[in-house]
């Protein structure tokens, strides 16, 4: 399959997100409009760049880089890892016209990014996402930023970056775990905007999952599509772009009483949170009663986490869950607001869950994992 783009139209901060196999050895050919100078400076983690940044650096041929690989980890999304990103792009010289890379998954596209946004006032950026996460989902749309004492993502920046290479080959290297946690975020797109591209990943999941690269680039492909005609209607989340948050609001509370710690990884807190969505939308009449049985077997059918008894260890009860819900960036005047859904492909934003439905839906999946 050859290389597709996927053009992101957002007047001056529009830009592409090239999606193909092999586009790190042909990176300078892609980053060449970009370069006012022929240098970039790299934001890595050290896992990712034990992986790949000799590959990175030696296909720059004469563009001359600078890398500084931090801890990996949610851990680093934080004050100190941005201090200590910013604070080395400055040792490093980085000026308002040179490039920042951010190679690796969505903690260091989140980070980079938010660095890139804030040194001297803004730097622009280059988004090279390693995980299937990053790649349909973080490095695309311009959201950065770093967690905080009080929840996720709390302190950050709109920042669009000025491309996304998405070289489909990178995810030849990911841990199966990490793998199925990012295709989360892809069954995501199929249940909040396309049933048929649901349809394609029930019958086309495992053989993608298996390392099927044509499959794996179609999947990246239309999420990546999916993503960007979201974002151009409401880059900055007023209204349709939190449809993208299919899943989130039980996924934030769930991360948060498992500590941020790999007890849950983000995008299976995504899965476990769309099943979740869909029963409460069943619970409330919205859509069909056997709807939420079709996407937990999907999930189930790929291996991936699909139930709150998934999570090992012990979980708060279902009280202690809302208020942790309470911290969602998504609460407005107070008043929890769930993604939920008339059917696969046919989400919607709902501000008026009843409580003791909502209760009742984590009662249920608390009893089910004892
Ligand atoms: N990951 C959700 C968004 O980009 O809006």
């Amino acid at each position: 399959m050859s290389v597709q783009i996927v053009h992101v139209p957002l007047g001056d901060r529009a830009y592409d997100v090239v999606i193909g196999r092999g586009l790190l050895a042909d990176a300078p050919r892609y980053l060449a409009p970009h370069l006012k100078r022929n240098r970039v400076a790299i934001l890595t983690e050290s896992r990712v760049a034990g992986l790949h940044l000799d590959a990175v650096q030696r296909a720059f041929g004469d563009i001359s880089s600078a890398a500084l690989a931090l801890d990996p980890g949610e851990g680093t999304k934080n004050w100190a890892g941005l201090m200590q990103s910013v604070e080395w792009l400055l040792d490093e010289k980085v000026e308002r016209r040179d490039l920042v890379m951010a190679l690796g998954g969505g903690v260091i596209g989140d980070l980079a990014g938010f660095a890139a946004a804030v040194l001297r006032r803004g730097v622009r950026f280059v988004q090279v996402p390693t995980s299937l996460l990053a790649q349909v989902d973080s490095s695309v749309g311009g959201k950065t930023g770093i967690n905080t004492r009080h929840g996720k993502n709390l302190v950050g920046a709109f920042h669009q970056p000025s491309l996304v290479l998405a070289d489909i080959d990178l995810l030849d290297t990911l841990p199966a775990r990490d793998f199925l946690a990012g295709f989360g975020e892809v069954v995501k797109y199929g249940l909040l905007g396309d049933a048929a591209f649901f349809d394609w990943l029930e019958a086309n999941g495992p053989a993608l999952a298996a390392g099927d690269h044509a499959l794996r680039q179609y999947a990246v492909h239309r999420s990546v599509q999916m993503k960007a005609e979201i974002v151009v209607r409401d880059e900055t989340e007023q209204g349709d772009r939190a449809l993208l948050n299919l899943g989130h609001t039980f996924c934030h509370a769930l991360e948060a009483a498992t500590g941020y710690s790999d007890r849950l990884l983000h995008g299976e807190g995504v899965a476990i949170g769309c099943a979740l969505a869909f029963e409460l939308s069943a619970r409330m009449g919205l859509c069909p009663q056997e709807t939420p049985s079709r996407v937990r077997a999907h999930l189930r059918a790929m291996g991936m986490a699909t139930d709150l008894a998934d999570i090992p260890g012990d979980l708060p009860g279902a009280e202690a869950l809302i208020a942790l819900m309470g911290q969602d960036k998504k609460v407005q005047d107070g008043r929890l607001r769930f993604i939920l859904a008339r059917d696969i492909g046919r989400a919607f934003v709902c501000d008026d869950v009843p409580s003791d439905i909502l209760r009742a839906v984590l009662e249920d999946a608390l009893v089910a994992r004892a």
